[in-house]
This record gives structure tokens, sequence and C-alpha cells, in this order.
């Protein structure tokens, strides 16, 4: 069968400027979310689940392509990421797999060719999006304010996880934690690039036009390294059931999460998950995000009204950006919090 992605071959395949110069608009940005298309007709939502990777051979190919992305006013500045040109190779070569993604039928592939996102099918994650490169900077421009070491730490939303990836590489969490709605998402995109920035990380030679081809060893440690962290899959309604969060203590001390307020659906979910996952009285949550998503209704202000009206939060705006659509982080402390 023939796919079409939503990605042209030009996104596909980086230029050879595009791959060797750090000052080169990344991979990200030309994903701008004005021309983003947003299908929001209802569907039933995936209950969510915990994704126990027990057998890398089911989830990784033999060799994964690589690209990086640069943070040139990082500490650390580069991370690596999958191709999507590999990610969409792999779901065409696992055809059957997605047969059972909604409703046993219809595949994710043809629901998204015109769309970035459909609502309760598939929300974004295998691309990376803008504001995941904005926490990325945050998190390292703030990392000696914001001691992360022994911490346990969620991304919420997570796609491609680069906020989280910058984190479990750059300071020792004690744990950090992966949620995104669909299971393919954490499978293609997520596992590979908490590898590829750990133990299958790519030496700066391997690289060729922009990409580099790294062999997926069997190694019992790639399992061991996946395992140091928890995934989970679905609708964030009911997700902190499966957390299982029993005690304050196995709260997190951080959440973090990238363009996920653009639906006004699911901004009350999405809180909830914080509200009740996060440890008190001082847990923190980042938050970065466009502050209006054309078309869809969602956006900073209203998630701000949501959570000032609770009165359990206070929010302070960490980072501004006056692009084209404007970009923030927001974060949130308990009002009883110690951290001011
Ligand atoms: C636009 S993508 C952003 C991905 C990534 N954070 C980034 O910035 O590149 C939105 C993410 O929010 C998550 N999401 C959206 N709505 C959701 C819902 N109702 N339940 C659970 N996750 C949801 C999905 O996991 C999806 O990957």
């Amino acid at each position: 069968m023939s796919f079409r992605f939503n990605f042209s071959s030009e996104e596909l395949e980086p230029t050879e400027n595009e791959s060797n110069d750090s000052t080169a608009q990344s991979p990200i940005d030309k994903y701008d979310s004005l021309s983003s298309l947003f299908r929001f007709d209802k569907r039933p939502f995936v209950p969510p689940s915990e994704l126990i990777p027990n057998n890398l051979n089911d989830i990784l190919p033999s060799t994964l392509v690589a690209e990086r992305v640069f943070f040139p006013t990082c500490e650390k500045s580069v991370l690596y990421k999958r191709h999507l040109s590999d990610v969409k190779f792999q779901l065409a070569q696992e055809d059957n797999l997605l047969e059972t993604d909604y409703n046993g039928d219809t595949r994710i592939l043809e629901l998204t060719a015109d769309s970035d996102i459909v609502q309760g099918v598939y929300e974004g994650g295998l691309k990376t999006w803008e504001c995941a490169h904005d926490l990325v900077e945050f998190l390292s421009k703030n990392i000696s304010n914001l001691d992360f070491e022994g911490k346990k730490i969620l991304e919420l939303g997570c796609g491609s996880s680069l906020p989280g990836i910058y984190i479990l590489t750059t300071k020792n969490p004690f744990r950090i934690d992966f949620q995104d709605y669909n299971e393919q998402v954490l499978k293609l995109v997520t596992i590979p690039n908490i590898l590829l920035n750990t133990l299958l990380c790519p030496k700066s030679e391997d690289f060729f036009n922009g990409t580099a081809e790294i062999d997926v060893p069997e190694r019992p440690n790639l399992l061991d390294q996946v395992k140091k962290s928890r995934f989970f899959m679905g609708d964030w309604s009911g997700l902190t059931d499966i957390i299982n969060l029993n005690s304050e203590q196995e709260k997190y001390d951080l959440i973090i999460s990238s363009e996920t307020i653009y639906n006004t659906d699911s901004l009350p979910k999405l809180y909830n998950v914080i509200k009740y996952s996060l440890k008190r009285p001082n847990g923190i949550a980042l938050i970065a995000a466009k502050s209006i998503y054309f078309g869809v209704g969602g956006g900073v202000l209203p998630f701000r009204h949501l959570i000032e009206q609770d009165k359990v939060f206070g929010i302070k705006i960490f980072y501004n950006a006056e692009a084209h659509v404007k970009r923030e982080i927001l974060m949130l402390t308990f009002l009883d919090s110690f951290i001011q």
C-alpha cells in the first residue's frame, strides 16, 4: 500500500546545510503550528495503560537512522533523535501492526495523511514540536537552579522526548518516566531516542549527509537502560490510577510537558494528572506551549484560567518568546510550596 505521512520528502531528507550547520533552522522549526492541521472529529479515547517493554526485539529494528538536533546555547549542544524517514519505513514494514490501532479498522498513517493531530487517535507525537526545543533550552539555562539529582520526573505527552532525554543525559535523576497517547510513538520514537542518547549514541564520524545509521546490537543492557523508566500510553483520564502513586513519597518531583494544551477538552484531564501526581508541597511542573493554538481554542490562557480557578497552584511565566506565534513556559508550584 502507499503512504502519505504529512511530511514531504524534502522534510524527511535534511539538506547538507541543515545537517551540518548548527545555526541553520532546526528540523523542529519547520513544523510551525500555524501550518499544523488539527482534526477534531470526536473519537472514543484510548484508555490509559502501562507499556512494559520485556523484549526489545519486538520494538526495535536492527538499525536506527539518527539525526542531530542542535541546541547551540545549551551546555549539551546536541541531542540525537530517530529520523522520521526511518520511522516511516518501520511503519510501512509493520503495516499489520497498525490495523488494530483504532477500533481495529483504521491505520494511523492514513489518518495522519492530511492532519498533524487526529483527536483521540493520533495526538502528534511522531514529530518534534517547537516548544520541546524551548523546554530543552529552558532546562539547560536553569539547570543549576533546578536540582534534578535523585529526583523522580515525568514527561507528559512526550513524543520524541527531547526535554526528558536532556535531563536524563545531563543530570542524574533517580528516574524519568514517559507518557504518550500513542503506543506506536513510545515504541517508534521515545524508546529509540532514549537509546540513541545513551547506549547507542552516534559518533560524529558516523554521520553522512546529516544522518547516521546505527546498528542495534542484541545486548541485554539496552533493555536494562529502557527499564530504568516507566512508559504509559493512552488518555490522561484515569492515568493516575495506572501510575498508582500510593503515597506522597512516590509522586513526581518534576513534571514536564510540551505542546500538550492545544485542545480545551483535554485541559482538565492534563491538569488533574499534574495535580494528583506531583509531590506536595515542593513538586514543580513546567509546561511549554504556544499562547494560542489557532482554530482549536487551546493555549496558555484557558489553561491558566483553569489553574487559577482551582487555587492549588501558583503560576510563573519563566520564558516568553515573541515569535511569530508567542510561546511560553509556565512553572506551576503548589501554593503551600516552600519554593518561591
Ligand atoms: C503535539 S504533541 C507534542 C509532542 C512533544 N511533547 C513535542 O512537543 O514535540 C502532543 C502530545 O500530547 C499528548 N496528548 C494529547 N492529548 C492527549 C490526551 N488526551 N491524553 C494523553 N495524551 C495526550 C500526546 O501524547 C502527544 O504526543
